[in-house]
C-alpha cells in the first residue's frame, strides 16, 4: 500500500497509542499525523513530551461518544488513514462499571467508522486500523492457543465490548466496502502503561513497599508482549497485511501471574539493592476477579508467516527495560496517579491493597 499522506490515530495519549506516535512521527516526517484523545484518567499529553512541538504533529482533543465532534474531526483532517486505539482498557473497570466501555469502545467506534464511511467516498488508499485484543475469544484451558478463527467467546465487560467493536468494523468491510485491517492482540507491557495494569502496578507497589495483590492463586497464564513488538506488528500489517484480514499477535511468551511478580520482585531488587525475600513478602492473595479468564495464548503464526514479523525483546530484556523506566520516571508516576485516577480509587477500592 502507497504511505498515506494524513494519519489520525484515537487514543495517542494511552500507553501503546503514545508509543506508536513516539516511534513513527519522526520516522514519517512526510505524513501529517493527528492524534485524537479525550485525555480520560488513562490518556497524558506528557507521553508525547519528545514529539509534541513536532511540526507533523497535531493534537485533536475530542471525545469518540460525541458523533459531532468525531465527524468535525474526519471532516477538518480528511485522514487517509485511521489507527483506532482509543478504548475504555481496563478489565476491572469494567466489572466495576461497565457504562464507558459500552459508549468508547461500542458507540465511540460506530461514530468513528460512520465519519470515515462518510468521507471516504473512493476507498483507494484509505485504511481503518482497529486495534483489538485477544481477550474477544475467552478462556483457555491448559493447552491449545487463539487462532484467528478461533469462536468470539468474551467473558467481561471490556472483552464483550471490544468484541462488539471488532464485529462493527468487520461489518462495515463487508456491508460497505469500508478498507480494513484488525490485529488482536495479548497483553502488552512496557514503559508508559498506566499503574493499574498488573506489571506497572507491582513494580511501583515493590518499589514502594506496599502489599501486591495477587488474585486468586496466581495461576493464570497471560502471554506478554513488549509495547515496541505491538507497534511494529500493527505498522507490519497497515503497510504489507492484506485488507479485510484480521491478525493475530502475541509474544509467545506465557507466564503465570504468580511467575510475573516474582520475577518482578526480583527486578526490583536487582535495581535497588533491597532484598529480594523482603520484597516477596509483599506478595498479598487477595480476593479473584469474578468471571476471571484462566488462560490467554496466542498463534501468531498468520502474521509470522505472511509478513516476517516476530517479536524482537524477550520477557526478560522488555521487563528490566521497563523496570528500569519506571525507577528512572518518578514524575511521571507521581502526575498520572495524581486527580482523577486517585479520586476513584479512593471511591472505589478505599484503602484496598496495593493501589
Ligand atoms: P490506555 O487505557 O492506556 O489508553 C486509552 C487512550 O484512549 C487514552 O489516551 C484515553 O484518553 C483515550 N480514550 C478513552 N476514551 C476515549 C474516548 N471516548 N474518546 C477519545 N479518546 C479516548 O489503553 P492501551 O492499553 O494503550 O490500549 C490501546 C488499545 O489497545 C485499546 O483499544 C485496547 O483495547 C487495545 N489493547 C490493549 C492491550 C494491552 O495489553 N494494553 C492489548 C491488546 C489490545
Ligand atoms: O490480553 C490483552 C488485554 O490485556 C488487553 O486487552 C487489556 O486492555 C489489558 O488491560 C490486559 O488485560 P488483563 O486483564 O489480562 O490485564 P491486567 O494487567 O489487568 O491483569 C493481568 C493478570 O493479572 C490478570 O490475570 C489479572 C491479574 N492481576 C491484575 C491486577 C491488576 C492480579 O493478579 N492483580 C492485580 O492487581
Amino acid at each position: 500500500m502507497a504511505l498515506p499522506s494524513t494519519v489520525l490515530v484515537t487514543g495517542g495519549c494511552g500507553f501503546i497509542g503514545s508509543a506508536f506516535l513516539r516511534r513513527l512521527v519522526p520516522e514519517h516526517p512526510e505524513i501529517a499525523w493527528v492524534n485524537l484523545d479525550a485525555l480520560t484518567y488513562a490518556g497524558h499529553q506528557g507521553n508525547l513530551a519528545t514529539i509534541a512541538s513536532a511540526p507533523n504533529y497535531r493534537f485533536v482533543h475530542a471525545d469518540l461518544r460525541d458523533a459531532k465532534a468525531t465527524s468535525e474531526a474526519i471532516l477538518v483532517h480528511r485522514p487517509d488513514w485511521v489507527f483506532h486505539f482509543a478504548a475504555e482498557s481496563h478489565v476491572d473497570r469494567s466489572i466495576l462499571g461497565p457504562g464507558d466501555f459500552i459508549q468508547t469502545n461500542i458507540v465511540g467506534t460506530y461514530n468513528l467508522l460512520e465519519a470515515c464511511r462518510a468521507v471516504w467516498g473512493d476507498p483507494e488508499d484509505r485504511l481503518f486500523h482497529h486495534v483489538g485484543t485477544d481477550e474477544v475469544f475467552g478462556s483457555l484451558g491448559e493447552t491449545g492457543l487463539f487462532s484467528e478463527t478461533t469462536p468470539y467467546d468474551p467473558h467481561s465487560p471490556y472483552s464483550a465490548s471490544k468484541a462488539a467493536s471488532d464485529h462493527l468494523v468487520r461489518a462495515y468491510f463487508h456491508t460497505y466496502g469500508l478498507p480494513v485491517k484488525v490485529t488482536n492482540c495479548s497483553n502488552n507491557y512496557g514503559p508508559y502503561q498506566f499503574p493499574e495494569k498488573l506489571i506497572p502496578l507491582m513494580i511501583l507497589s515493590a518499589m514502594e513497599g506496599k502489599p501486591l495483590p495477587v488474585y486468586g492463586q496466581g495461576t493464570n497464564v497471560r502471554d506478554w508482549l513488549f509495547v515496541d513488538d505491538h507497534v511494529e506488528a500493527i505498522w507490519s500489517v497497515a503497510t504489507r497485511g492484506r485488507l479485510g484480514q484480521t491478525y493475530n499477535v502475541g509474544g509467545d511468551c506465557e507466564r503465570q501471574n504468580l511467575d510475573v511478580v516474582k520475577t518482578i520482585c526480583a527486578e526490583v531488587a536487582l535495581a535497588t539493592g533491597k532484598s529480594f525475600l523482603e520484597i516477596q513478602k509483599q506478595i498479598a492473595f487477595v480476593p479473584d476477579r469474578p468471571g476471571h479468564d484462566h488462560r490467554y495464548a496466542i498463534d501468531a503464526s498468520k502474521i509470522r508467516t505472511e509478513l516476517g514479523w516476530r517479536p524482537k525483546e524477550t520477557f526478560e530484556s522488555g521487563l528490566r527495560k521497563t523496570v528500569a523506566w519506571y525507577l528512572a520516571n518518578p514524575e511521571w508516576v507521581d502526575s498520572v496517579r495524581s486527580g482523577r485516577y486517585r479520586d476513584w480509587i479512593e471511591a472505589n477500592y478505599g484503602e484496598r491493597a496495593g493501589r
